[in-house]
C-alpha cells in the first residue's frame, strides 16, 4: 500500500477500507507515514467528509494504536460521561456520586485542564488531602466497594489521536465531524467503560456553535460508540451561557456540594439529573428514565448522593469535613461585586470570554504548565433572561489580586443588558439515541 495512492482516493471522494485506514494510523503512529502526507488526507476527509463505516474503523484504529483500560474486574455495567467541553461545567463532581448512589459503577479516568478552568482532577484537588495518584488495583477495588473511583490519566491511551489532533490544530483540520467524532469517541472507548453518555454542547460558548452542527456531532459519535459494541447516547445542551452560577475550581466544588444537597443552581440540577437518568437506565439500574430520574432525585433528596460524595473523597485521602464546611475550602483574599451599570434584563452572558475572565484572576491555565489557583472564580449572579437593577451585583469575583480592572472590563464586555424582555435560553435541547 503506498499512501499517495490513499490520500488521491480520498480527494476523489471515495471509500478508505478497513485495511487502509488501519495502514495509516499503525504507519502515521509509529513514524513511518510522514506529517505531510497525513495533513493532506486530513485536508481531503474536511472536503469529502467520511461514511459511517469509515468513521468506526478510524476509531478502532485510533483505540488499537496504545493501551485499552481493562475494567472486566469491575462488577455490573460501567458508564462514562463525556461533555465536549463548556465553561464552569460542573456536571462530573456532582453526577459521579449521584449516579453511584442509584449503583451506578462510575471508574472515572480523567484529566487536568487547559483554558478557562482546570479539569475535574484539579477541581477535586481543592479539597486537602485529595488525591488520584492510585495504582489500577485499588482503582478496581474502589469501584467494586464505593461505585466510584477516579483515577488520573495513565497508560499511553490513544497515541495516534495525540499525535493526529496536534496536527490538526496546526493544519486547519480540527473543524470535522468524522474526525471531531472519532478523536472524542476513541479516547472513551480506550478508557474501557460499558456504556458511554455524552453531553454535547451547543451555543456561543460551545465548540459547536448551532444546533444543526451540534446534532451532527452527537449523531456521528452515537453511530461510533453504538458500532463498536458500547451502548452510547446524547443529550444536547445549552452553552450559549455558563452552566450554574460557579466558575472556578473550589468554586465549583462548593457548588456541586449545594447541588447534591438539592441547593444548586436550577439548570446544572436538570442537566445532571437528565444525564444521570441516561446513566442508570443505561447501566439496567432502573426500566424506563422516569425511574431512573425519581432514584436520583431520591437519593439528594434522602442525602445518600451527599454520603456518597463523602465516602468517595475520604476513600482517596480527601477532607470529607469540607462537605458539612465548605469554608474549609481555599479561601480567596479579595472579594469584590460588579455591579451593573443599568436596568435591564441580561441579554448575553458570552460563556467563553467569561471563562477566560476567570482564566485571568488564575483558576485556569494558559499553558500547560501554568499553576492555577484553586481559589479563584467567579460567581455569577444573574443569568439570561433576569430582570437587573442599576447597581444590583452581576458577578462576584473572587480574587488573590487587589487590581483586576482587566476582568471587571471583560465581563462588563461581555455580560450585554438590554431594555426588552428577555427569555432564558432552552437547555436541553435533543436526546439522540441513534
Ligand atoms: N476534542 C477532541 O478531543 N478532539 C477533537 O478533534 C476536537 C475536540
Ligand atoms: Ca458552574
Amino acid at each position: 500500500m503506498r499512501m499517495v495512492d490513499l490520500i488521491e482516493k480520498k480527494r476523489d471522494g471515495h471509500e478508505l477500507t478497513a485495511e487502509e485506514i488501519h495502514f495509516i494510523i499503525h504507519g502515521y503512529t509509529e513514524g513511518s507515514i510522514p506529517d505531510y502526507q497525513v495533513s493532506a488526507l486530513m485536508m481531503a476527509i474536511v472536503f469529502r467528509g467520511m461514511t459511517e463505516r469509515e468513521r468506526a474503523d478510524l476509531t478502532k484504529a485510533m483505540v488499537e494504536s496504545g493501551d485499552q483500560i481493562d475494567l472486566s474486574q469491575i462488577e455490573g455495567i460501567k458508564v462514562d460521561k463525556h461533555s465536549t467541553g463548556g465553561v464552569g461545567d460542573t456536571t462530573t463532581l456532582v453526577l459521579g456520586p449521584l449516579a453511584a448512589a442509584a449503583g451506578v459503577p462510575i471508574a472515572k479516568m480523567s484529566g487536568r485542564g487547559l483554558g478557562h478552568t482546570g479539569g475535574t482532577i484539579d477541581k477535586l484537588e481543592s479539597i486537602k488531602g485529595f488525591h488520584v495518584e492510585i495504582d489500577n488495583e485499588e482503582f478496581i477495588d474502589l469501584v467494586n466497594k464505593n461505585k466510584i473511583a477516579v483515577i488520573g490519566q495513565s497508560g499511553n491511551l490513544t497515541p495516534a489521536d495525540k499525535k493526529l489532533y496536534a496536527l490538526r490544530d496546526v493544519t486547519g483540520t480540527v473543524e470535522s465531524i468524522p474526525l471531531i467524532a472519532s478523536s472524542i469517541m476513541s479516547k472513551k472507548i480506550a478508557a474501557g467503560a460499558d456504556a458511554i453518555v455524552l453531553d454535547v454542547k451547543t451555543g456561543a460558548g460551545a465548540f459547536m456553535k448551532t444546533l444543526e452542527d451540534s446534532r451532527e456531532l452527537a449523531q456521528a459519535m452515537v453511530q461510533i460508540g453504538n458500532s463498536v459494541g458500547r451502548k452510547t447516547m446524547a443529550v444536547i445542551s445549552d452553552m450559549n451561557q455558563p452552566l450554574g452560577f460557579a466558575i472556578g475550581n473550589a468554586l465549583e466544588v462548593k457548588e456541586a456540594i449545594d447541588t447534591l444537597k438539592g441547593r444548586g443552581p436550577q439548570d446544572l440540577t436538570e442537566l445532571c439529573l437528565t444525564l444521570g437518568s441516561h446513566m442508570v437506565y443505561l447501566a439496567e439500574k432502573a426500566d424506563s428514565l422516569d425511574e431512573a430520574r425519581t432514584m436520583l432525585e431520591n437519593a439528594i433528596k434522602n442525602g445518600t448522593a451527599l454520603e456518597k460524595f463523602k465516602e468517595f473523597l475520604s476513600s482517596q485521602g480527601g477532607d470529607a469535613s469540607i462537605v458539612d464546611h465548605p469554608e474549609k475550602l481555599p479561601q480567596a483574599n479579595y472579594i469584590f461585586e460588579l455591579e451593573a451599570k443599568e436596568d435591564g434584563y441580561i441579554a448575553e452572558i458570552t460563556a467563553d470570554e467569561v471563562g477566560t475572565a476567570a482564566m485571568l484572576l488564575g483558576a485556569g491555565r494558559a499553558t500547560k504548565e501554568s499553576v492555577i489557583d484553586l481559589a479563584v472564580g467567579l460567581i455569577l449572579r444573574k443569568k439570561i433572561g433576569d430582570k437587573v437593577k442599576k447597581g444590583e451585583p452581576l458577578v462576584t469575583i473572587y480574587s488573590n489580586f487587589e487590581n483586576i480592572n482587566e476582568v471587571k472590563q471583560m465581563l462588563y464586555e461581555n455580560i450585554k443588558i438590554t431594555s426588552e424582555k428577555v427569555t432564558a435560553p432552552t437547555l436541553i435541547y435533543e436526546e439522540i439515541m441513534e
